[in-house]
């Protein structure tokens, strides 16, 4: 069954949890979608994870609209959401709007994120007035990375909790379908679930999230720069590609492989007279 923004609603109804992990390729969305996650982001950590910078603010529209491609091809059934990249909505309503639209109709994604609260209702209004279902994102909203002096947890101070509160309710109002909640304590988490009627997907927000999201590089222990605390290692990949690669060096340099099985013949008469 096709995961939609209605099915996001009638979990949170039901009280069902959503699943959801990030993906930047085909094969690897393949996967995840026969695997029965109910959403796939193509996260602007593709910045990090994928193309090694060393925060998420360079990546730009094309990569991120190249990306999406790739994954929209692979998926079926789960809902397809494409970060917004920074500065592909902060300069005007027009401009959010536009690029939205590129992610939808180039990239063929079900819906966008966007990070931030009050600031960006605007834009949010005027998206989903375009007929394209909007993601919010709150916390520790990496784009802002520059503006909270590093990765730090948000939201442990009275006005900070009471204000992330607030930009969840202003976002439900401005017709977001869901919301991310990053980097800020499980009860606050537990508060902004408990107060919107969208549902909240967590990515170090408490298990009182509707949802949860990891990005897949780390929960498959395939990235290993840094590791969040909210991140649990539910495989360990790297360990497994890289005991692959060496199998596959020493093979070569032995001469084992290629072995016959992996080669292709020829009838011995034409060899002969080459
Ligand atoms: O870009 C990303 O991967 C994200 C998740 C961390 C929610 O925004």
């Amino acid at each position: 069954m096709k995961n939609t923004v209605e099915s996001f609603k009638q979990a949170k109804i039901k009280g069902e949890k959503l699943t959801m992990l990030t993906a930047y390729d085909y094969s690897t969305a393949k996967l995840m979608d026969k695997a029965g996650v109910n959403s796939i982001l193509v996260g602007d950590s593709l910045a990090m994870v994928c193309l090694g910078h060393k925060n998420t603010l360079s990546v730009t529209m094309e990569e991120m609209i190249h990306h999406t491609r790739a994954v929209t091809r692979g998926v079926e059934n789960a809902l397809v959401v494409a970060d917004m990249p920074f500065m592909s909505y902060h300069t005007s309503v027009y401009d959010a709007v536009k690029n939205a639209g590129r992610l939808v109709k180039e990239a063929q994604a079900d819906a966008i994120k966007l990070e931030g609260g009050a600031s960006v209702c605007e834009q949010v209004k005027a998206i989903v007035n375009a007929q394209i279902p909007v993601m919010g994102h709150l916390g520790l909203t990496p784009q802002s990375v520059n503006m909270f002096g590093g990765f730090k947890v948000q939201g442990r101070a009275l006005e900070t909790a009471k204000q992330i509160i607030e930009d969840a309710k202003r976002l439900e109002e401005a017709g977001v379908f869901s919301i991310v909640l990053e980097g800020i304590p499980a009860a606050l988490g537990k508060i902004i679930t408990e107060n919107v009627s969208v549902p909240t997907i967590g990515i170090g927000a408490g298990k009182n999230c509707d949802g949860q999201v990891l990005v897949y590089q780390d929960m498959l222990g395939m990235f290993s720069d840094f590791t969040p605390k909210f991140v649990k290692r539910f495989a360990n990949i790297g360990d497994i590609m890289t005991e692959g690669i060496k199998n596959y060096i020493k093979e070569v340099n032995e001469g084992t492989f290629p072995g016959k099985e992996h080669s292709f013949s020829i009838d011995e008469e034409i060899i002969n007279k080459l």
